[in-house]
């Protein structure tokens, strides 16, 4: 078999067989395909889609090509939860301890930024000390000891995924349906869960800008998971403007404390909240999602939630004392503010142009293997609905990039859309496909 053939055959809208994706991906992994011929796969990918049996058979595949992790000695059931991305969803550090809380075990395999969405391993990593390059005996035993992980994918599990992704984040084709669902679907499969909720983004900042797209997203992750054997649904939730008032990775572990002790944006509780109900219904621990809500409340009122994230923090070398006094996480030298051109209403705040200006700030990266910096991103003042002065900061650009400063805000000025009329609150969860 020769890569190019496979390439062409992609690029000109053919269907490839199970074994020739197999030996593609398989040889790639190997080093003996390059990363140009990959890229230039993954781009016909883009612009042609798959099937649904080639989407099933590059899952599997890319599941197969690491070890799976087997949480199955532990006691009580597994969980695991999966977003789509977007720009301030920094759910994952508020539902891992939250479902340990809750007496579930949640062993979760992150990634890292991509595209203009943030990635929660290098939201976690924003606090100082913490490790996420954790073996598979470590994960399994912080499972066993705390019910709470939040770890790098590993070179072990679904290398194939950690390799792609990487490649897709600088060459334009992350946006592709097949190859969302069977990077998502392939790290669910090799992580230890039995019960999984996906958290499919729809809208400006979102890979599936419209709702049908997010919607065909989401049947497909639900069937092609469900038919390889484990239990999945997804809710589908808006992204048209960032979650929470925070883009960027330590500004997001704060709004995540923010959220463990109670307090925090309704937005970002509510998505945190409903992604854990439909969690607990799916794990068979609540009978409906109003029963399995209202104990998850109790959890953050009470203070557990909170002690578990500590204790997640703690176990993966963390600093304590920073996510105690979030002061102590990195700030930035340089704090630039937006002004509003107007007074008005806040009618649209495009999460997009947000994400890419918090990328250009610091907090993402342009090249494969670049470094993040922590306290670099954008502040929301003000969030669709709000009412502005003329003049009044709008966001505060956290930078780590001065000479990417310019641009940036820019960017932000122009994700804001000011007007005469206050937009009516739309809806967060738009879906839910069981
Ligand atoms: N999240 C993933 O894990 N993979 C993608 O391709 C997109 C979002």
């Amino acid at each position: 078999m020769r890569a190019v053939d496979l390439i062409e055959r992609k690029r000109d809208g053919g269907e490839l067989a199970p074994d020739e994706i197999r030996w593609l991906l398989g040889e790639y992994v190997a080093g003996r395909v390059p990363d140009y011929q990959m890229a230039a796969f993954l781009m016909a990918v883009y612009f042609r889609g798959m099937s649904e049996l080639e989407t099933v058979a590059l899952t599997e595949v890319m599941a197969e090509s690491g070890d799976r992790i087997d949480l199955s000695a532990i006691p009580g059931v597994k969980v695991d939860k999966h977003s789509t991305g977007g720009v301030g969803d920094t759910v994952t550090l508020i539902l891992v301890p939250l479902m340990a809380a809750a007496g579930l075990v949640c062993a979760k395999l992150s990634g890292r930024a991509l595209g203009h969405t943030g990635g929660t391993i290098d939201k976690f990593e924003a606090i100082p000390g913490v490790r996420t390059e954790l073996s598979l005996p470590e994960i399994r035993a912080q499972a066993a000891r705390i019910g709470a992980v939040i770890a790098d994918h590993t070179a072990e599990v679904v290398p194939a995924d950690r390799l792609l992704y990487e490649l897709r984040d600088v060459t334009g084709t992350v946006p592709s349906l097949p190859l969302i669902a069977s990077s998502v679907l392939s790290k669910k499969l090799a992580g230890g869960a039995d019960a999984i909720v996906l958290d499919v983004k729809c809208g400006d900042g979102a890979f599936m800008r419209r709702e049908e797209d997010a919607r065909r997203l989401a049947e497909t992750l639900v069937r092609v998971g469900n038919r390889l054997g484990k239990k999945f649904s997804a809710l589908i939730t808006a992204m048209d403007q960032p979650l929470g008032r925070m883009a960027g990775n330590a500004l997001e572990v704060k709004q995540a404390i923010e959220v463990l002790r109670g307090e925090g944006p309704e937005d970002l509780r509510e998505v945190t909240l409903a992604l854990g109900a439909e969690l607990l219904v799916l794990a068979g621990e609540a009978s409906d999602p109003d029963e399995a809500q209202a104990r998850l409340v109790k959890l953050i009122a009470s203070g557990a939630a909170w002690r578990r994230f500590r204790e997640l923090v703690s176990a993966q070398g963390g600093d304590v004392r920073a996510v105690e006094e979030p002061e102590r996480l990195p700030r930035a030298a340089q704090v630039v503010e937006v002004a509003s051109p107007a007074s008005g209403y806040v009618e649209k705040l495009r999460a997009h142009e947000i994400g890419v200006a918090a990328g250009l700030l610091g907090a993402g990266r342009e090249v494969k293997g670049a470094k993040v910096d922590p306290a670099a991103g954008v502040e929301l003042v003000h969030k669709v609905g709000d009412e502005v002065e003329a003049g009044a900061p709008l966001a505060r650009l956290h930078v780590g990039r001065p000479d990417r400063a310019d641009e940036a805000c820019r960017l932000v000025a122009a994700a804001y859309t000011i007007g005469s009329i206050r937009p009516r609150p739309s809806p967060l969860v738009l879906g839910r496909i069981a």
